[in-house]
C-alpha cells in the first residue's frame, strides 16, 4: 500500500471510557464484518477481559475507508492494554503507531491512568486527537471536559470531535479527523527489512502469532527471517492482518501492520519490542527501545489437593505458553508441600492468572503472601566476598547476622482524585512510608505525586483507594529503583507452628500493626477447635502480636445435625468437600480463603 494511505493509531482511554465500544463501532462502520459476525465487543475476546472490562493482550484491526478525498484509506487500529501492569506492552504498541485517539468520557473526564498514556504517546510523537465519548449521557459536559483537557494535559480540544460510541454520533467525523490529522508512516520500501514484533499470542491452529509493524522493506512468506535481540532464525508461513477476521496477504510493505506466522511453539520465543529482519539481508541498526521484561511481585501457588501438583504444572505450562511475562520454579513448603513459586508483572496480572487457573484449568489454590523482590547484601561476611542475593521468597530469607542491608524497590505514583477524597488518600499514602512530591489543583481535582514503597502498594493499595474515594481516584505508578530499608521478617505461628505461606517481609516501624491486623483477621477466619488456638506475629524469636481463638463447646456440632437422611448426607457431603479446601497447621485447620484475605490490611 501507497504510504500515505495508511494511517496507525492506537486508543487512549481510562478504563470503562469506551474504549471497545468506540473499536466495535469504527468496525461496523467501515464494514470489517457483517452484521451478523458482529458480536459484542469484539476486540476483548477473553472472557476475563470481558468481565472486568479490562483489555489484556493487544490485538490489531485493519480498517478500510473511503474519505470525503474519494481515496480508500488504510487504517490500522492497535488495541492497547489498559493497565499499568502491562505499560511495557503499551509503549510498543504506542512505537508502533503515528497517532492516538484520545477518547474521555464526556460526563467523567480526565482521569490519572488517561493522562499518564497521554504523555506516553505524545513521548512518541502522537499526534492526538481528542473524543469526547458518551455525549449522549444526560450527565454529559463536553464544554466542561474540553477545558479540562486543554488545562490538564494541554491539547488544542477546539476540534475535539463529539461522539457517542454507543449510538453511532460522531464515528464518520472521528474517521475524517483520523485521516486528516495523524501523519502517513514513513519508511523506505528498497531498504533491507526492518520490523518491530509489538505483540504476539498463542493460537492453537496457527502456533504463535506474530503482530509486527513495518520500518522498512517488505515482510512476506518464504523469508527466512531473524529476531535480532533473541538471535533466533524462522521461516515466515503466513502473512496477514485483521479485519477483525483474519486474512491472508502477500506482503507487509513499510508503515503497515499485520501478522505473520512462523511455525513458532511458545510466545516466549518472541520478545515484545525486537527486531525482525530477514537473514539474507539483514539491517544493520536494530530498532530503539528494547527491553526484557521482568516480573515484580511473586508469590507461591500450591493446589489444595496435593494430587492435583501435576495439573497445576500442566495448567501453568499451558499458560504461559501464552503468556511469556509470567514465570514459575518449582517450590516446596514445609506445610503446603509442592507448588510453585510464580512471578508477575504485578497484583493485577496476578489475580488474572489465580483467576485463569482456578476458572479454565478448575484448580483449587492456595495463594501465599505477594511479596517484591527485596535485594540482600550480604558482603562483609567472613567468607564471601561483596555478594547481593535477589530474595523472591521470604521463606527463603537468610540469617539476619548475614545480612549488611537490605534494599526495596520503590514506585512513584501518580494519584487524581476528586478534592474531597484527598484527605483519605493522603493519610493512606502516608500510612504506607510515602514520601509526599507533588501536590497540584485542577478545578476540583487534585493530582499526587508520592514515592512509595512497592511492598506496601501490592497488597491491597489499590483497593483500598477505591474504597476510600467511592471509586473516583485513579492511580498510575512507574518503578524509580531499589532504596535501603529497615526490613525485617515477620513470622505467623497458629498453635505454634510457623505457617511459612503467610510470613512475609515487613518494614519494622508497621511490623507491630500489620501483625496485629493478622492476628485480628486470622482469629475471625479460622473457625473454632475443640481447643484453644494461640495465634502469633513474631520477628526473629520474639512475638509482637497475640490473639486466641477460644475452644468450640462441645454441644455446638450437636446441633448442626438432625433432620431427614439425605439432607444429613448432603451436610456430609459438603463438609467433606470443606474438608478439602482446608489446610492443617499443627491439628488446625485453616480455610483456603483465610491465605488471601489474611493479607489484606484494614
Ligand atoms: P476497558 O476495556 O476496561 O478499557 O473499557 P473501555 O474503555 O473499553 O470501555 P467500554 O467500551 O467497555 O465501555 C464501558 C461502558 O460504557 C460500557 O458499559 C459501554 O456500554 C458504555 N459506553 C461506551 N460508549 C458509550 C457511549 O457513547 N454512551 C454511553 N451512554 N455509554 C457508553
Amino acid at each position: 500500500t501507497d504510504l500515505k494511505k495508511i494511517r496507525n493509531f492506537s486508543i487512549i482511554a481510562h478504563i470503562d471510557h469506551g474504549k471497545s465500544t468506540l473499536a466495535d463501532r469504527l468496525i461496523q462502520q467501515t464494514g470489517g464484518l457483517t452484521q451478523r459476525e458482529m458480536r459484542e465487543q469484539v476486540l476483548d475476546n477473553m472472557d476475563i477481559e470481558k468481565e472486568r472490562g479490562i483489555t489484556i493482550k493487544s490485538q490489531t484491526v485493519r480498517l478500510n475507508w473511503q474519505a470525503a478525498d474519494g481515496v480508500t484509506y488504510e487504517l490500522n487500529l492497535m488495541d492497547t492494554p489498559g493497565h499499568v501492569d502491562f505499560a511495557y506492552e503499551v509503549s510498543r504498541s504506542l512505537a508502533a503507531c503515528e497517532g492516538a485517539l484520545l477518547v474521555v468520557d464526556a460526563a467523567q473526564g480526565v482521569e490519572a491512568q488517561t493522562l499518564a498514556n497521554v504523555y506516553q504517546s505524545i513521548e512518541h510523537d502522537h499526534e492526538i486527537v481528542p473524543v469526547i465519548n458518551k455525549i449522549d449521557l444526560p450527565a454529559a459536559e463536553p464544554d466542561r471536559v474540553k477545558l479540562e483537557i486543554e488545562e490538564v494535559i494541554g491539547l488544542d480540544s477546539a476540534d475535539a470531535v463529539e461522539a457517542s460510541a454507543k449510538t453511532g454520533i460522531g464515528i464518520e467525523d472521528i474517521l475524517q479527523a483520523i485521516v486528516d490529522k495523524i501523519p502517513a508512516p514513513t519508511g523506505d520500501r528498497d531498504k533491507p527489512l526492518k520490523a518491530m514484533l509489538v505483540d504476539s499470542w498463542y493460537d492453537p491452529y496457527l502456533g504463535v502469532v506474530i503482530l509486527v509493524r513495518v520500518q522498512d522493506g517488505v515482510i512476506k512468506k518464504g523469508q527466512q527471517i531473524k529476531f535480532m535481540n533473541a538471535g533466533s532464525e524462522h521461516l515466515i508461513d503466513r502473512v496477514g492482518c485483521f479485519t477483525p477476521k483474519r486474512v491472508e496477504l502477500p506482503e507487509l510493505g513499510p508503515g503497515e501492520i499485520g501478522f505473520i506466522t512462523a511455525q513458532i511453539k511458545e510466545v516466549a520465543q518472541t520478545a515484545v519490542g525486537d527486531t525482525i529482519t530477514t537473514v539474507k539481508n539483514p539491517t544493520e541498526k536494530a530498532l530503539p527501545g528494547f527491553k526484557e521484561v521482568q516480573p515484580v511481585v511473586f508469590c507461591g501457588l500450591f493446589p489444595v489437593d496435593a494430587a492435583d501438583f501435576e495439573k497445576l504444572r500442566e495448567s501453568l505450562y499451558k499458560l504461559r505458553l501464552n503468556d511469556a511475562s509470567f514465570s514459575f520454579e518449582m517450590e516446596t513448603s514445609a506445610a503446603l508441600g509442592f507448588g510453585f513459586r510464580c512471578g508477575f508483572l504485578g497484583l493485577l496480572h496476578l489475580e488474572i492468572i489465580q483467576e485463569r487457573l482456578t476458572r479454565e484449568y478448575d484448580l483449587d489454590l492456595i495463594t501465599t503472601a505477594p511479596s517484591v523482590v527485596y535485594r540482600m547484601d550480604l558482603s562483609h561476611t567472613k567468607n564471601e566476598d561483596a555478594m547481593v542475593l535477589e530474595l523472591h521468597n521470604p521463606a527463603d530469607m537468610p540469617d539476619v547476622n548475614r545480612i549488611n542491608f537490605i534494599e526495596e524497590p520503590w514506585i512513584k505514583a501518580t494519584i487524581y482524585t476528586p478534592d474531597e477524597y484527598l484527605g483519605g488518600i493522603l493519610k493512606l499514602c502516608q500510612d504506607r512510608r510515602g514520601i509526599q512530591k507533588e501536590l497540584t489543583y485542577v478545578g476540583g481535582r487534585a493530582q499526587v505525586v508520592y514515592e512509595l514503597p512497592l511492598n506496601e502498594v501490592v497488597f491491597d493499595f489499590y483497593d483500598r483507594l477505591k474504597s476510600i474515594s467511592k471509586g473516583y481516584a485513579s492511580f498510575d505508578y512507574e518503578q524509580i529503583g531499589y532504596r535501603e530499608g529497615d526490613l525485617v521478617k515477620m513470622s505467623i505461628l497458629v498453635n505454634e507452628e510457623a505457617v511459612d505461606a503467610l510470613s512475609m517481609i515487613v518494614h519494622r516501624g508497621t511490623a507491630e500493626e500489620r501483625g496485629r491486623g493478622m492476628c485480628e483477621r486470622l482469629k475471625e477466619l479460622i473457625p473454632r477447635h475443640l481447643f484453644k488456638i494461640p495465634i502469633q506475629a513474631a520477628i526473629g524469636g520474639k512475638i509482637i502480636a497475640r490473639e486466641t481463638i477460644s475452644a468450640m463447646r462441645k454441644d455446638v456440632t450437636a446441633k448442626c445435625y438432625g433432620g431427614d437422611a439425605t439432607r444429613k448426607r448432603k451436610l456430609l457431603e459438603k463438609q467433606k468437600k470443606g474438608k478439602a479446601k482446608m489446610r492443617e497447621y499443627g491439628n488446625v485447620s485453616i480455610p483456603q480463603e483465610a491465605f488471601i484475605a489474611a493479607l489484606k490490611m484494614g
